[in-house]
């Protein structure tokens, strides 16, 4: 366990519950990690987002939050339709750059544009491009939903990256309990 997560050991906070406290105790739920890509070929944009989660098959929806100061907001609103890409293990420096300003925009980031005209990250895990249907509050966030109208995955023996307790890092490979296909009860089994 991270000496960060340790220091939260024995944390009990009833409400006002402070910002920061909550933004570590939620860094102790692991999830992989995104970027949100939107705009026309020369204005294209994205941002790091982790908030992502599936919500519908039929229909097939998607959602994310995202901040209210975020600059994506304009040219979300603008294009009416985003990508979610899921990052590799091999992503993380990506990760990190598209949580910043990126004045160099799209450059050399390789990248194409789907059908519909939106911009997906080329070397990601997987992508879903998305319709955008509903735009919900969420206090200091907006939360985006998004109908899934295109999906692909490029390279399947890619490893996702994952973000804990504010680090981010490629899920272990190998013999890693992803891999067990067989074993009961392991994530890569399938209820039946
Ligand atoms: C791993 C990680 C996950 C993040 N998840 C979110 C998120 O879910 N929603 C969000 O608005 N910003 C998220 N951010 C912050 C944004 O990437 C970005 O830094 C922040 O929104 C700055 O504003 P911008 O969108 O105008 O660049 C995340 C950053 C990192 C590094």
């Amino acid at each position: 366990m991270s000496a960060a997560a340790r220091s939260l050991i024995h944390t009990h906070e009833q409400q006002p519950i402070e910002p920061l406290t909550l933004r570590r105790v939620c860094g102790l739920f692991t999830t992989g990690v995104t970027v949100i890509t939107t705009g026309p070929q020369g204005r294209a944009e994205g941002t790091t987002v982790n908030s992502f989660t599936s919500v519908s098959l039929e229909p097939p929806l998607v959602l994310f939050c995202l901040h209210k100061q975020s600059r994506l907001h304009a040219v979300l609103e603008e294009t009416g339709g985003f990508t979610v890409n899921f990052l590799s293990g091999r992503q993380e420096k990506l990760a990190r750059s598209f949580a910043g300003r990126r004045p160099e925009g799209f450059t050399g980031v390789p990248h194409h544009f789907s059908d519909g005209g939106l911009p997906v990250l080329t070397e990601a895990l997987a992508y879903l491009t998305c319709t955008t249907v509903d735009i919900h509050a969420g206090g200091d966030h907006e939360i985006v939903v998004g109908e899934v109208v295109e999906l692909g995955v490029p390279d399947h023996g890619q490893e996702p990256l994952i973000f804990f307790d504010g680090a981010l890092g490629a899920l272990e490979s190998g013999a890693g309990r992803f891999n067990q296909a067989d074993a009961p009860g392991t994530p890569g089994r399938r209820a039946s």
